[in-house]
């Protein structure tokens, strides 16, 4: 498949987990890369990988909870590689905690790397994907549908996410532009080590956050991504779609 042939796509969160995932997916379908993260060195392993799959890829430092860094980023992504048909929203960052004594720094972390930094990705990328009637792919989670125990601040910042990509689509979808979540359950990525069951609390919870099958990788979500991304999502704007494996079905 070539969907994205000509396409230049923006991946935050691209040195590992999921966004590595769709980085590469990307890649073999024939995208021109951005692909950001605040993990260098993870970041060159997945750029390596998807120039090794024929794309051309930019690969550079940003924070996305940091304002100047997004600006830079999406300025440099359209000075560098011409134009931009997609955002891709992937960077997050988890943490399982009772929230009696979840702090109020966890929390400003968490919301500031996951809703915040989905908010300013979104805000700078819109002037020019208004100009290519690109699309937008946040990455929620079931935390944004659901109740998920011992993840206060995370579930907050993903139920933001999920308000941001309705409101977003509604007010562009007019302007041609699409707007559309992922929300994966349990994915195996490295941000799983974060998972623990907080002391004291009831194990049994857990059966709220697992899949009713089994466990499965990241390229099970990039393969949604793609699909929401693409021509062939064409007519699906607003959408949250879930990749849990069943666990609230
Ligand atoms: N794996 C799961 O079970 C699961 C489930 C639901 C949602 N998600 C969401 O999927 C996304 C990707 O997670 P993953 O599972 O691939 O985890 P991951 O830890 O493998 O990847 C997250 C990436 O985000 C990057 N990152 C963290 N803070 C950043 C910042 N301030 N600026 C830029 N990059 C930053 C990390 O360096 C890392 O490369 C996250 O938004 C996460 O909340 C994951």
């Amino acid at each position: 498949m070539d969907r994205f042939k000509d396409k230049v796509v923006l991946v935050t969160g691209a040195a590992s987990g999921i966004g590595r995932a769709t980085a590469e997916r990307l890649a073999a379908e024939g995208a021109t890369l951005s692909l950001t993260d605040v993990n260098l060195e993870g970041l060159e392993e997945t750029a390596a990988t998807c120039r090794g799959l024929g794309a051309t890829v930019r690969a550079e430092f940003a924070d996305v909870s940091s304002e100047e860094s997004v600006a830079a980023s999406v300025g440099g992504t359209v000075e560098e590689l011409g134009r931009l048909d997609v955002l891709v929203n992937v960077a997050g960052i988890l943490q399982f905690k009772d929230a009696r004594s979840t702090t109020l720094e966890d929390w400003n972390r968490i919301i500031g790397v996951n809703l915040t930094g989905t908010f300013l990705m979104c805000r700078e990328a819109l002037p020019y994907l208004l100009q290519t009637k690109g699309n937008i792919v946040n990455t929620a989670s079931t935390a944004s549908l659901h109740g998920h125990p011992w993840t206060v601040s995370y579930s907050a910042s993903k139920g933001g996410v999920y308000a941001v990509t309705m409101t977003l689509a509604v007010e562009f979808g007019k302007l041609g532009v699409r707007v559309n979540a992922v929300a994966p359950g349990g994915i195996e990525t490295p941000i799983q080590n974060a998972f623990e069951v907080p002391e004291g609390a009831d194990p049994k919870l857990i059966y709220r956050i697992m899949p009713l099958d089994r466990m499965r990788g990241p390229e099970t979500v990039a393969a949604t991504v793609a699909f929401l991304a693409s021509e062939d999502g064409a007519h699906v704007n607003g959408e949250i779609v879930r990749v849990d494996g069943g666990t609230h079905a």
